[in-house]
């Protein structure tokens, strides 16, 4: 078995070798608000979680983030949140057309939206848009998001699609439930919807959760599904996911070297960080706000890569 999967890994690094050469792509991201008006049963963002501090930054501290990110010569600024209604589509448009006028490109993953956000958005300057399918087998969709529905997961990516965004979709690994078949049904909606990003990372059960004594996802699932991910899609961009960085101390490094062409520094301003916790365990929430991108750089370079 073990001689298939180093070669289903080897078939995969070349592949990202062939369509994006050994440059690793960074995007910045700022967690601007862990409130969250949904209760998906694996987040720790969810509403029901009583125990969580919650946090917003307001539109100005987003936009000053931003510059300092963009100062530090990241070229994409990604911005994330839980489903959050405090901020009004004026506002959101106000914050990502002040943002593009630092000439980055923006990635939003603010959740599922109508499609007249999502052409609000676009309009004020939005390239990309990360909304992870999750999974794509709709009874294990439906009991993990009790207050979503598949059907409208899937129109909010076919909807970002049209609308001309680049579209990140992606699952986790290792769901309660998940079994192997529910993981090729993610690779086939995958195939089909075409994604210019997979974001794909092991679920950690988070103990304020009702999944809190649930076994999480493991490194080897994982990097099965990134590596499979490459093949089906060879032009993606598939980040090493800082759930996998969680799971294991090399795990980007790993995901890097299995298919993977895309790191995340975590660029969200103290104190707030520690308090984006979608799971237990998150690396980084300690360190100083600008000290994962020479981090990441050193991890980068040591295993023979370069980042862009
Ligand atoms: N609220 C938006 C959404 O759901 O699309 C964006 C933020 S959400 C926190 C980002 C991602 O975190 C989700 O797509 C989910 O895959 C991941 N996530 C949440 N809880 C997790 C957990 N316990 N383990 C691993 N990943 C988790
Ligand atoms: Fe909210 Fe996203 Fe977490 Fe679901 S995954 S509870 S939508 S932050
Ligand atoms: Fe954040 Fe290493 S990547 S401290």
């Amino acid at each position: 078995m073990e001689i298939y999967q180093d070669k289903l890994y080897a078939l995969a690094d070349s592949i990202r070798a062939r369509e994006k050469g050994d440059v690793v792509y960074l995007r910045g991201i700022i967690e601007f608000s862990n409130y969250c008006r949904r209760n998906c049963l694996y987040c720790g963002l969810r509403r029901d979680n009583t125990k969580l501090g919650r946090y917003r930054m307001s539109p100005e501290e987003i936009i000053k983030r931003a510059k300092e990110v963009a100062a530090l010569g990241i070229k994409t600024v990604v911005l994330q949140s839980g489903e959050d209604p405090y901020y009004k589509l004026k506002d959101l448009v106000g914050i990502v057309s002040r943002i593009k006028e630092l000439g980055v490109y923006v990635t939003l993953s603010i959740g599922e939206l109508s499609t007249h956000a999502y052409r609000e958005l676009k309009k004020a300057g939005a390239d990309r848009y990360l909304l992870r399918h999750e999974t794509a087998n709709r009874k294990l969709y439906e009991v993990l998001h009790p207050d979503g529905s598949f059907f409208n997961r899937v129109r909010c990516l076919y909807a970002l699609k049209d609308l001309g965004y680049e579209v990140g979709a992606g699952n986790m690994v290792g769901l309660p439930g998940q079994t192997d078949d529910m993981l090729w049904e993610d690779l086939l909606f995958m195939e089909k919807l075409q994604p210019e990003m997979v974001g794909i990372g092991p679920f950690i059960p988070h103990p304020d959760t009702p999944l809190a004594k649930e076994k999480g996802g493991t490194l080897e699932q994982t990097l099965t599904m990134i590596a499979l991910t490459r093949i089906i899609l060879p032009k993606a961009n598939i980040p090493a996911t800082t759930a996998l960085g969680t799971i294991h101390p090399e795990g980007r490094e790993l995901g890097l070297k299995v298919g993977a062409n895309v790191v995340m520094p975590n660029m969200t301003p103290q104190p707030y960080r520690p308090l984006y916790q979608l799971y237990p365990g998150k690396i980084c929430v300690n360190e100083d706000p600008d000290a994962c991108l020479p981090c990441l750089k050193r991890r980068i370079e040591s295993i023979g890569r370069t980042i862009i």
